[in-house]
């Protein structure tokens, strides 16, 4: 497989840095097509933890080229901090990050606007406060500041006015917030465009060049399919696809670029934030999920809410994807935790209530026994006890695509192909 796109199948936070991390040794280019800082991608290896918000999860690998596309928006302060960690870990990204000239630049209004609106009472989405969904809006309203508007002063300065125009009048009469100056935010651009200028490319002609090539190719997805959205849970969603859709549209490049699609697949559920969740258990399991799984937010540390594993959202997810395969990971979650349930119902025909079905979908769950032993280790899937490899087969019965991959652990090293 020359391109390889991998995907969340739930809501976000399956484990997508830990299994590009493993994939990105055989490929060249890894790329972040959608989302943002919002997006928190966990890598351990050796024991260091890295948490990576913008930078794709490969480059822990050596000579590796990461590039950031078009699609995303892009948060210059954090993008530092995150340089500025690896740097400390001994890791250089001058020369092979890349950022694509029209990637959209999150603002500080942007941030305020997002922390504004979840703070003025009414129905919270429960965001990330990154000031994702103010900075899409812009994009699609054509008010926004791409990366490579910061190096042209007089569109820059044109397009703040008019931005800042709208901007303050919602700060003013809305929120009762101070006003946003325009010369201010010149000169925060002007200094982001002297840190970030040697990181520009053409995303479209340097995909399709490295393609053409035959050089390999990795889509690294953010959040996960039920976060999508026009084809998650609106209104308790993200602002961009998350979805398999958002790589041609996100770099540039024809639909028939990619040629495999990997769902990675939590073996439980979780949600951060608000909105629906049907297996989710307020009771004793969610807590011993979350206590064993290390359940909080990558980017927020905000506790995940956890539950089961959801096999008609899964299906759904595998189907608006077109997954061909997927990567199970946290399994060793789930060793020792007695008998295992995943739901395999709503009641009702679909994935998430239409006007034609009832407002709440009343799961029913299908029982599988559970295994003692630490799993941990395992290296191939004969190491798996019986009981486990039930249950990876299940998902693949359930979820409709085969098990590739099956993570068993944290670290780098602790996953392995099913084969
Ligand atoms: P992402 O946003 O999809 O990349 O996932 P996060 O990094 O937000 O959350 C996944 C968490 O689970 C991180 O703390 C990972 O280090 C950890 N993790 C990943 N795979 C495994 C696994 O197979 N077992 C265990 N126990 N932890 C894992
Ligand atoms: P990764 O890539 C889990 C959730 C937020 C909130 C909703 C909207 O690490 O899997 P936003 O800030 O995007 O406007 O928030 O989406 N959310 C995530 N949940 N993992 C993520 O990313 C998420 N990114 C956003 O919690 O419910
Ligand atoms: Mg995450």
């Amino acid at each position: 497989m020359k391109t390889l796109a991998l995907l969340g199948m739930q809501w976000g936070d399956e484990g997508k840095g830990k299994v590009i991390d493993h994939l990105a040794a055989q490929y060249d280019i890894t790329v972040r097509f959608q989302g943002g800082g919002n997006a928190g991608h966990t890598v351990v290896v050796d024991g260091r933890k890295h948490v990576l918000h913008h930078i794709p999860s490969s480059i822990l690998h050596e000579g590796k080229t990461a590039l950031i596309a078009d699609g995303t928006v892009l948060d210059v302060d954090t993008l530092f901090e995150e340089i500025g960690e690896l740097r400390k870990a001994g890791i250089e990204v001058t020369g092979r990050l890349l950022i694509g000239f029209g990637t959209h630049i999150v603002m500080p209004y942007h941030k305020e606007l997002d922390a504004a609106s979840e703070e003025s009472g009414g129905q919270k989405i429960g965001t990330t406060k990154r000031g994702i969904g103010p900075c899409y809006a812009d994009r699609k309203a054509r008010l926004g500041i791409r990366y490579m508007d910061l190096f042209d002063g007089k569109a820059l300065s044109e397009r703040l006015s008019k931005s800042l125009a709208e901007k303050n009048c919602l700060f003013k009469h809305l929120y009762g917030k101070p006003a946003v100056d325009h010369a201010a935010m010149l000169k925060i651009c002007e200094a982001w465009a002297s840190k970030i200028k040697g990181f520009g490319v053409d995303t479209h002609s340097f995909l399709i060049k490295a393609i053409s090539e035959s050089r390999t190719v990795l889509f690294e997805g953010a959040q996960g399919a039920m976060l999508d959205t026009d084809w998650g849970t609106y209104p308790f969603v993200t602002s961009s696809t998350t979805t398999a859709s958002a790589i041609p549209q996100g770099c540039g490049i024809p639909m028939k670029s990619v040629d495999h699609v990997m769902g990675v697949v939590k073996a439980y559920s979780t949600r951060v934030g608000s909105g629906p969740f049907p297996t989710e258990d307020t009771g004793e399991i969610g807590e011993l999920l979350r206590k064993r799984g290390g359940e909080y937010g990558a980017t927020t540390g905000r506790p995940r809410r956890c539950g089961w594993l959801d096999a008609v959202a899964g299906k759904y997810a595998v189907t608006v994807n077109g997954a061909d395969s997927l990567a199970i990971t946290k399994l060793d979650v789930l060793s020792g935790i007695g008998d295992l349930k995943v739901c395999v119902s709503y009641g009702f025909d679909g994935c998430f209530p239409d006007p034609r079905n009832p407002r709440e979908p009343k799961p029913s769950y299908k029982t599988f026994k559970g295994w003692k032993k630490d799993i941990s280790g395992a290296e191939k899937v004969s190491d798996l006890p019986a009981e486990c490899r039930t249950y990876v087969d299940a998902i693949e019965g359930l979820f409709g695509a085969r098990v590739s991959l099956i993570s068993v652990g944290p670290d780098r090293r602790q996953v392995f192909e099913k084969g």
